[in-house]
């Protein structure tokens, strides 16, 4: 007995991440997994089929898919692999519900049991799996490297016979997974940062990491750990203390976000036009529509005299390091079900239970609804 995994080219635009990579296949065969996956799947981050020992790769996406216990993927996949699949088949992959309402209905007429990754519950025992944050790690890296090759200057101070100069000034909004590790990336390249959060915890996160909080006096924490949204006398509290520090520095980086909500707007056009000349600001939100007013998502621009990048999908441009940590995530996951060459669902698992999206036609969750039980 084995349980048959398959491994989807990822088909989306921009795409490089692929949910499999070398040193985690012996992890999967060893659980009792017969690996396949689809030809080319890891040659967007320059992986050929041979790198992969112990998986048999498969040109027909269609049979692929046809045979598979467990499809893995990294985006949602189109609707034409679900149909593929065998009923009570378990698919593990990104799928943002609220934004996929066919694929959500073809998961349950199709009654796949699929795993949604962004619901891997936030918790302790959850950490290994939990991609949302592997990702947004890698994101908040890059957006200091992303500021810095758009910036005319460098980071840290530098002392030259000629004189000395820097150190720059990094201000980065909204501290979670991803501002945390840009804090601590601006940090280690030596910039003077600041950080900011409407949850009051994330300062001694902060400091800790070598930054100075910026104090606002608003205290918006939500439900599960988030931020909720500001009203609008908090909003313009947070503007009379930000503006000073959004103008004085060379780099903003923003992250911050609302689970189920568009970005919140927290770099204004005003605020924008008084920056120093020369500044870039880094929006990591881009894909919820941006923490600047004058973001346009995916796109590199001047506005005046600053530089605003938006970058879309930012683990996928480190897609080498992103696919082995979300293969990883991915692993540890099934490691949870795949016992002894089969797969056994403990529903009274918290972290299956919270990460279940579609089971045996019934809807486990929808992005808005609590979570129902599943048979
Ligand atoms: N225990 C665990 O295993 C675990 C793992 C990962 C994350 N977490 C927690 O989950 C939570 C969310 O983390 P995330 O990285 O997914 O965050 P996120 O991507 O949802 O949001 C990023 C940050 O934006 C902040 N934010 C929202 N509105 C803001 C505003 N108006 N101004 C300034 N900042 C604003 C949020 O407070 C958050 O820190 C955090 O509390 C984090 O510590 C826990």
């Amino acid at each position: 007995m084995y349980v048959n995994v398959a491994v989807l080219k990822e088909t989306r635009p921009h795409e490089r991440r692929v949910a499999l990579v070398p040193s985690v296949v012996p992890k999967l065969v060893k659980l009792g997994a017969r690996l396949h996956m689809e030809a080319g799947a890891g040659l967007a981050i320059k992986l050929i089929d041979s790198a992969y020992k112990d998986v048999v790769f498969v040109a027909d996406r269609h049979k692929l898919v046809g045979d598979a216990d467990v499809v893995l993927a990294v985006q949602p996949p189109a609707l034409g692999v679900i149909d593929g699949m065998k009923e009570g088949a378990i698919l593990v992959s990104f799928i943002y519900a609220d934004k996929e309402p066919a694929l959500v209905q073809r998961l349950l007429d199709r009654k796949v049991t699929c795993f949604a990754m962004e619901r891997v519950p936030r918790i302790t025992r959850a950490q290994a799996m939990d991609a949302l944050s592997s990702q947004s790690a890698l994101a908040g890296y890059y957006a200091v490297q992303l500021g810095a090759t758009h910036l005319a200057r460098i980071l840290p101070k530098v002392t030259t016979a000629a004189g000395t100069i820097g150190p720059a000034k990094v201000l980065v909004v909204g501290l979670g997974v991803a501002g945390l590790e840009a804090i601590a990336t601006a940090h280690r390249l030596g910039a003077m940062v600041e950080g900011y959060d409407v949850r009051p915890e994330t300062q001694e996160q902060a400091q800790s990491l070598g930054a100075k909080f910026v104090e606002t006096g608003v205290d918006a924490r939500g439900k599960g750990g988030y931020a909720r949204e500001l009203t609008v006398e908090e909003k313009s509290k947070v503007a009379a203390v930000l503006t000073k520090h959004i103008q004085t520095a060379d780099l903003v980086i923003t992250t911050a976000a609302i689970p189920g909500h568009k970005s919140p707007k927290l770099i204004s056009k005003a605020q924008v036009a008084g920056m120093k000349a020369g500044a870039v600001i880094v929006d990591l939100s881009a894909e919820g529509g941006g923490n600047c007013e004058d973001t346009r998502p995916g796109e590199t621009f001047e506005v005046g005299q600053v530089t605003i990048v938006a970058p879309l999908n930012v683990p996928s441009l480190l897609g080498e390091d992103a696919s082995e940590l979300y293969a990883k995530n991915q692993y540890n996951l099934l490691a949870l079900m795949m016992k002894d060459n089969v797969i056994t669902i403990d529903w009274s698992d918290e972290i299956l239970a919270g990460t279940v999206l579609t089971h045996a036609g019934k809807a486990g969750h929808t992005a808005a609804a609590p979570l129902q039980k599943v048979a």
